[in-house]
């Protein structure tokens, strides 16, 4: 009886339009209501009142205040336009999306300290529509989600107590420092699709959240990752913006973070060890930007390849306009041009200047022009931008010119380098001097053996010359008139020991003045032919012809 008894009550009372059941429910959604059905049980829970064209009334009001123990509103898709007035401290939940809200009133929830969700997306909430008493009261509050409203800044003096603020697609372009110190206990925050850019948010705004584990910052105008997002962040989405670039400090610390999404943003270039802090990630998504394939991208293929403990990688990443997939490039594909500084001389005054012929460079790329006399062991540096002109007053000598990007190799590569001539008589300083200075031992050999080369060449060269001065002579003599042959042994001996054939070609000249013509083998290929109309006398001419029959040596 003690049982039944509530329940006839509830179900004698409740509204023909409506549905309750014994849970203490009233069903009054989806039913064209323009007006509040009168008669809903007063120990109503849960209220059913969305899809109606229910405005706001103080009608509606009136009945929504004697429903002092419901739990949760439903009054989502109707025509409000203000915040409905509830006066019930066990209100947990209220559904107010879809509506026409344009402001919420001083202590509109005054009556409601128990609220722990309030959801007010597509409403027309503008950042004026709220003041510094609008959310008086609600200090338990967990949800707030005021997603697609009107906001142009973050709206201020949120209840501190929240620990999920959805704000997605609004038309937030600021959020000072001051909107969010309260928020020490949000661990959620949305504001994709905003028009948050770099100089969009006060500096440490996001140091105030001290418990924030996941931020999503996608469609929004970012050029680069925020600073001093707060490193206890587990997931980070910046998706759809326009990063261009992942520098290290951006990414450092966030020891925790687990998932990061970087995908459809400009990015071309990753800083060294930009991932190395990133211990916990079990998740990125790169794909779809704009990587190069160039050495900057090095980074990245090797972040990728290293990453085995990354569970998903999603998306393929691709570089340059050819789409090329990270995962199938080699390192050769992933090459930057070295880079010659142009130095012009006058007297001893160098400009410096160097271009990197239109490509782009990453901004952290960090040019330095080293210089240094070569015989000397110092060598000094400056910061130098492409086109920037350097002007170096300097000493004469040889001097040496590099330029080297911090970012990419720190050690010095000759191949970078220029050498010019200061103030050395010849005033021809071409880009490319050939370096003479710094004498090794090697070298020392070098020069040795290229000495001893030319002398021996220069006397081979001299003695040949004088062996063809000698033949050309006995050319010529046996073209004027024939030379009787004269059998070896009837040559008389000049002075009786020398009576060899060697002896007398050597000395051919006197021989010839005796009318003899002897020849030794053909050692120089020479061949002397003998004359088929009589074979004691003999063509002395250079066997340049073919003609090599009947050929005799002797
Ligand atoms: C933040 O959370 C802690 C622990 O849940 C709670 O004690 C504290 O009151 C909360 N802060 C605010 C401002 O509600
Ligand atoms: C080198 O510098 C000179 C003078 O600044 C300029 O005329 C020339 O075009 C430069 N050459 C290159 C290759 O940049
Ligand atoms: C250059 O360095 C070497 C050893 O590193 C030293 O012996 C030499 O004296 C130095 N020369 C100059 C000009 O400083």
């Amino acid at each position: 009886m003690r049982l039944l008894l509530p329940l006839l009550v509830i179900a004698g009372a409740c509204p023909p339009e409506c549905r309750c059941d014994s849970r203490r429910r009233v069903y009054c959604n989806d039913r064209g209501l323009r007006t509040f059905p009168s008669g809903i049980p007063q120990e109503t829970q849960i209220l059913y009142l969305q899809d109606n064209i229910l405005e706001s009334s103080s009608a509606l009001n009136d009945g929504l205040m004697k429903l002092t123990e419901l739990e949760a509103l439903m009054i989502y898709k109707n025509r409000l336009t203000e915040i409905p007035a509830v006066n019930s401290a066990s209100l947990r939940t209220l559904r107010l999306n879809t509506n026409r809200i344009t402001r919420i009133s001083e202590n509109a929830f005054a009556k409601t300290a128990s609220l722990r969700e309030l959801i007010l997306d597509d409403n027309l909430l503008t950042t004026s529509g709220i003041s510094s008493v609008s959310f008086n009261g609600l200090s338990k509050i967990s949800i707030l989600s005021m997603n697609q409203n009107r906001f142009t800044e973050f709206p201020p003096e949120l209840p501190g107590s929240l620990s999920a603020l959805y704000l997605a697609q609004n038309q937030i372009s600021f959020i000072s420092k001051r909107s969010t110190t309260q928020l020490t206990n949000l661990t959620v925050l949305n504001l994709a699709e905003n028009k948050l850019s770099d100089g969009s948010i006060e500096e440490s705004t996001f140091a105030n959240l001290r418990q924030l584990k996941e931020l999503r910052l996608g469609h929004n105008f970012f050029s680069s990752v925020p600073n001093n997002l707060p490193r206890t962040l587990t997931e980070l989405s910046l998706i759809a913006n326009q990063i261009m670039t992942l520098k290290s400090a951006c990414l450092k610390s966030f020891q925790s973070l687990r998932s990061l999404d970087i995908a459809h943003n400009r990015l071309r270039w990753v800083e060294q060890n930009a991932f190395d802090d990133l211990l916990a990630l079990d998740r990125i998504d790169l794909s779809y930007n704009s990587w190069t394939c160039d050495c900057y991208t090095k980074n990245l293929v090797m972040f990728l390849q290293t990453s085995h403990s990354l569970s998903e990688i999603n998306g393929d990443i691709r570089c340059g306009s050819e789409s090329i997939a990270l995962e199938t490039i080699t390192d050769d594909q992933l090459e930057c041009e070295t880079i010659k500084p142009n130095v012009s001389v006058d007297q001893n005054l160098a400009t410096v200047q160097f271009s990197l012929l239109g490509k782009e460079s990453p901004p952290m790329s960090n040019y330095k022009l080293h210089y240094n006399e070569l015989s000397s062991n110092t060598s000094s540096s400056v910061l130098i931008s492409p086109e920037e002109n350097i002007q170096l007053q300097l000493s004469n000598g040889l001097w040496r010119f590099c330029i080297l990007n911090d970012f990419l190799s720190p050690e010095l590569s000759l191949d970078d380098c220029s050498k010019i001539s200061i103030g050395l008589s010849a005033s021809s300083v071409g880009p490319e001097v050939t370096e003479i200075a710094a004498v090794g031992p090697e070298a020392i050999m070098a020069i040795a053996i290229a000495i001893v080369s030319v002398v021996s060449i220069v006397v081979l060269v001299v003695f040949i010359t004088c062996r063809r001065k000698q033949y050309s002579q006995m050319k010529y003599l046996s073209s004027t008139e024939p030379l009787y042959f004269v059998p070896k042994r009837f040559i008389p001996s000049q002075n009786g020991t020398k009576s060899n054939t060697k002896e007398l070609t050597l000395d051919a000249s006197k021989e010839f003045a005796v009318t003899l013509m002897l020849r030794q083998p053909p050692e120089d290929n020479r061949l002397y032919k003998v004359q088929s109309d009589a074979s004691d006398v003999y063509d002395t001419g250079f066997s340049g012809s073919s003609r090599q029959d009947s050929s005799l040596f002797i």
